[in-house]
């Protein structure tokens, strides 16, 4: 018989990223194929986001130019899933009528059996609740497979900050962290198939084991991970600025596993704009946290997330935004107009800034970062930096690509046969977001 076959297309975050990987996982364990073209699947799934406007529309703009396949092969059945599904639920189908079912984000493990309602009692079924199962996370999860040097375990879903602007609490649901025996399991099952770098993934992996686990904290959970054979290197993300504690800051200076990288959002360096958006912190004690992680790691690279334009945002409050980048001097930024998400409360809150104005914001504090990003980048020429080989360079040429412990992409000529092995690289030339060394 022949072989059904799949297409998962991605939009959004590393974890829907890791999500779709889990998911292609679980459908090739039930015996389908990856088809390398959407016309050529049985089953096609698109995994949504909604952090911003923007990332609705590119799912709804995506899934209106399967209309013409659905017509001509009917019996193709196109499953919507992710964050903007679990937000929008029924309405996808009112919306898009030749969607066949829709799946929220703690009902991805059952994306067979929706698919199995659709093809034999011709249901249309919308499933999104959001029970926070710890059973169901491992359901999916325990389908990761090893697929290259690097790796993402999720350690955790959901998550209860509720920053005034974020739709996230709402689309993911509560905060629930898999217990670390799980993902020490998983990380040696990944090792064993040659991965050695993993990145630990988590709406707010800082407040890791406070909610669900078994009794480790976030620093224990790195700890245990590092104990297994084979990772070379352990990455995280994301970390709030209010759970970053000295005991995992301590991390950076005592496990030689951790990699020098935080990516650690500020969203603004005005206070009150921090406290409108519910950070629960302070400028201040941003700052102290800065000075803390270089202190325990002077080559530390700190990366961040902005917001321009949240309501109220004054342009005093957006001076203060660029003297914060001044003060930090961040290694680099994903920076973002503020775009209001229905059911937050920032959305309904006065003091709207004008689409010109946030433009204006946005190109200002770009233009700043890119001139940090580049002054740091170019301050790597002459370094020596342990590279991890994770596979042939994008540039071609016979040259391999790594990345350095600060996590700058790196290419260099050597042998194919040092992938997945650490060498030592000086790096010769730079550019913003790529370096070039030698062996
Ligand atoms: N508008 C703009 N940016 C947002 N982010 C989250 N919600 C919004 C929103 N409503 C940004 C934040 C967060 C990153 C993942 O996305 O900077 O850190
Ligand atoms: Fe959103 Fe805040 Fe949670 Fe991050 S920590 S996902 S910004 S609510």
């Amino acid at each position: 018989m022949r072989k059904l076959k799949y297409y998962i297309e991605t939009f959004g975050c590393q974890m829907n990223d890791h999500d779709s990987l889990a998911i292609a996982s679980m459908l090739e364990d039930a015996g389908y194929a990856k088809a390398p073209r959407p016309a050529e699947a049985d089953l096609i799934l698109v995994n949504t986001c909604t952090i911003r406007d923007k990332a609705d529309q590119k799912a709804y703009s995506q899934i209106g130019r399967w209309r013409l396949l659905k017509k001509e092969k009917p019996e193709v059945i196109i499953g919507v899933g992710g964050c903007m599904a679990q937000s929008d639920g029924r309405g996808v189908l009112s919306r898009v009528p030749f969607v066949d079912f829709v799946f929220g984000t703690q009902n991805m493990h059952n994306i067979l059996q929706m698919a199995d309602e659709v093809r034999q009692k011709r249901l249309r079924p919308v499933w999104t609740a959001m029970p926070g199962d710890p059973a169901a996370m491992e359901a999916l999860y325990s389908h990761a497979k090893a697929d290259g040097i690097k790796a993402f375990i999720t350690v955790m879903q959901g998550c209860d900050n509720y920053c005034s602007y974020c739709i996230v609490p709402y689309v993911r649901g509560r905060e629930l962290s898999r217990p670390s025996a799980e993902i020490v399991a998983e990380a040696r099952k990944l090792a064993e198939g040659g991965v050695r770098e993993v990145t630990l993934l988590g709406q707010n992996v800082n407040s890791y084991g406070q909610k669900g686990g078994d009794g480790a904290d976030f620093a224990e959970l790195i700890r245990k991970v590092g104990e297994v054979e084979g990772i070379l290197r352990i990455r995280f993300t994301t970390s709030h600025p209010k759970d970053l504690t000295d005991r995992l800051i301590d991390i950076f200076a005592s496990e030689p596993k951790a990699m020098p990288h935080i990516h650690l959002p500020v969203q603004s360096g005005s206070d009150a704009i921090l406290r409108a958006m519910n950070r629960k912190y302070d400028r201040a004690h941003y700052l102290g946290l800065i000075a803390k992680l270089r202190a325990a790691r002077p080559d530390i690279a700190i990366t961040t997330d902005f917001i321009v334009g949240f309501p109220g945002e004054s342009d005093a409050d957006f001076e203060e935004t660029l003297s914060l980048m001044r003060e930090v001097v961040f290694d680099n930024c994903f920076s973002f107009k503020f775009s209001p998400r229905r059911g937050t409360k920032a959305s309904s809150m006065e003091g709207v800034v004008a689409e010109k104005v946030k433009e204006e914001r946005l190109a200002r504090l770009q233009d700043l970062q890119l001139g940090h990003t580049t002054a740091k980048s170019l301050a790597e020429i002459g370094q020596k930096r342990v590279v991890l080989v994770e596979g042939s360079s994008k540039a071609g040429g016979g040259q391999l690509s790594g990345r350095t412990p600060q996590n700058r992409i790196v290419n260099f000529r050597g042998d194919a046969a040092l992938l997945g092995r650490e060498v030592e690289v000086k790096i010769t030339a730079a550019w913003p977001n790529s370096l070039a060394g030698e062996l």
